[in-house]
């Protein structure tokens, strides 16, 4: 009797702080936060050297090889495989960053998307792109042909999802655009999001046990939402209604990369509120991204959290690049910032809504960047330290550096950036400003011939493991331990 009632309390005990967290969870990120940031930050730059030295050691001595490496750790990681068509998953292995843990579909089925249309948000035809990203299982979308798919809403994504476009041109656009809402490992590749617009209030299929309504939305291209392990690579956004990207309520763990972004006012908001305090673990890297014609802001506009801007190529903007509020860590480090020709818009930073004596412990660093046409980064806290005058004298290399991580950027093969849609029509693949040599026609030939190629599918489950380990625990407890012990620890909890 005595054992049981003592058994009893402390399951009580063990429990019911597990029961709490695993619902905060939901919201707080800061589980999955990784605790020391400035190693995934020297890893970031361990890669980029890696690949950097590798790529120099080739050219002198295999000339073919070295064609495909570009220095870019990322496309080195997969580029270079000829037969990437029939591989496509390898791809999960090529992130870096804050977002390198994003499986996408690893080790699910390929899913292909033969049927542009978005009829039907409740119950999606088989074959469409909404069909295939609310499934329950792990699926790695690829698609049938070049297409444009015009959403009717958002489209709603579930877990464990790769969004590959490799091989075809395809062009997200209408209402929506993609909504990441409580989801995690989601990787979305070589895509075209442009004119996404408001609007929702209707039934969406978030599941195939699960249809919501939606109220109406932002029109953002890509909205992430409480979820962790995203990312988003060589993708071409533009012309949307709210953010291009926008990450909120302690969304974390993102790495966005190899992107091309233009023609939009405020381009991404990584977190929405500065009184949000799970934001403080917001985790995203923004490597190797060009920001081109037509930006006026937010390259990004953080909130609280650690953002590690690295070895971007900014070439436009109207009011600032880098803005923040809410004391946010941004450690800029080997970008490009060419500042626009108006005399008042040189600086690259903006502390929003804040009093410098706010903001002047903020950790802003930049190191190693590039500042062309006068533009100029302000530092504060612990990266005052850092002069600017270190940027200029790594100048002529580093600047190299940046032509060749970010050549690719945008979407590879056809145009890289969404610069088709200002000539109309939208079905065509312009190519106007392709830029980065050999990046046309993809693995094309072999597209078609790698259908449902790869293993079955293996169910990822996100682990609900608090509740369980701590049960597991009391059981432990219960066989190794004798009654006596298991008082003593219960009663040093009260
Ligand atoms: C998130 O937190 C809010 C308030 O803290 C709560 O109302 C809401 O239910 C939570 N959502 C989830 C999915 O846990
Ligand atoms: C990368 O290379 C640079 C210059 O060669 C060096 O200063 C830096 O320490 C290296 N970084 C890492 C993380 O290896
Ligand atoms: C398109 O794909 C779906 C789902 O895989 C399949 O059921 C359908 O038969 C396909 N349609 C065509 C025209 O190939």
């Amino acid at each position: 009797m005595f054992p049981e009632a003592c058994i009893f309390l402390f399951c009580f005990l063990i429990c019911v702080p597990s029961f709490i967290r695993a619902a905060t969870s939901l919201n707080l990120t800061l589980p999955n936060q990784h605790p020391h940031p400035e190693a995934v930050v020297q890893e970031v730059q361990r890669r980029v050297n890696v690949s950097i030295s590798r790529r120099q050691l080739l050219s002198i001595s295999m000339k073919d090889q070295s064609q495909c490496l570009t220095g870019n750790p990322i496309d080195d990681c997969w580029r270079c495989d000829s037969n990437w068509a029939n591989n496509r998953q390898r791809l999960a292995d090529c992130a870096i960053g804050f977002g390198q843990g994003a499986l996408g579909g690893k080790g699910g089925q390929i899913y292909v998307v033969n049927d542009s249309s978005d009829h039907d948000t409740v119950n999606p035809t088989p074959g469409t792109l909404r069909h295939a990203v609310i499934q329950d299982e792990p699926l790695w979308i690829v698609f049938q042909s070049n297409m444009v798919i015009k959403l009717k809403h958002e489209l709603i994504m579930n877990s464990y999802k790769t969004i590959d476009g490799r091989g075809a041109n395809v062009q997200i656009t209408g209402n929506g655009c993609l909504t990441l809402q409580y989801v995690s490992n989601v990787i979305i590749h070589n895509v075209h999001i442009y004119n996404c617009m408001p609007s929702g209030n209707t039934n969406i299929r978030s599941s195939p046990t699960h249809v919501g309504y939606r109220g109406k939305s932002d029109g953002d291209g890509i909205s992430i939402f409480g979820s962790r392990n995203i990312w988003i690579d060589h993708c071409a956004l533009s012309h949307c209604t709210d953010g291009l990207i926008d990450a909120i309520m302690g969304s974390t763990a993102i790495t966005i990369s190899n992107s091309f972004f233009s023609h939009h006012d405020e381009v991404m908001l990584l977190g929405h509120d500065d009184k949000y305090l799970p934001d403080s673990g917001m985790q995203v890297t923004i490597a190797f991204n060009h920001f081109g014609e037509g930006l006026v802001q937010r390259m990004p506009r953080c909130r609280r959290g650690y953002i590690h801007v690295v070895n971007n190529d900014i070439t436009e903007w109207k009011m600032y690049a880098i803005g923040g509020s809410g004391n946010p860590t941004i450690n800029s480090q080997g970008n490009r910032y060419t500042a626009p020709l108006d005399p008042s818009a040189k600086e690259v930073t903006k502390r929003c809504d804040t009093d410098e004596g706010q903001w002047s412990n903020w950790n802003w660093r930049t190191d190693g960047d590039i500042m062309v046409n006068g533009a100029f980064f302000v530092p504060s806290g612990g990266g005052f330290s850092t002069q600017y005058a270190k940027a200029s004298s790594v100048e002529p290399k580093s600047s190299v550096l940046i032509d060749r991580l970010t050549m690719n950027a945008g979407v590879l093969g056809g145009a890289r950036d969404n610069s088709f849609i200002m000539y109309g029509g939208g079905t065509t693949t312009g190519g106007s400003s392709s830029g980065g040599g050999g990046n046309s026609g993809d693995g094309d030939g072999d597209f078609f011939g790698m259908m449902f190629g790869s293993g079955g599918a293996s169910t990822h489950s996100s682990p609900p493991t608090t509740i369980f380990s701590s049960l597991l625990i009391i059981l432990i407890l219960y066989l190794t331990t004798n009654h006596g012990g298991l008082l003593l620890f219960s009663s040093l909890l009260l």
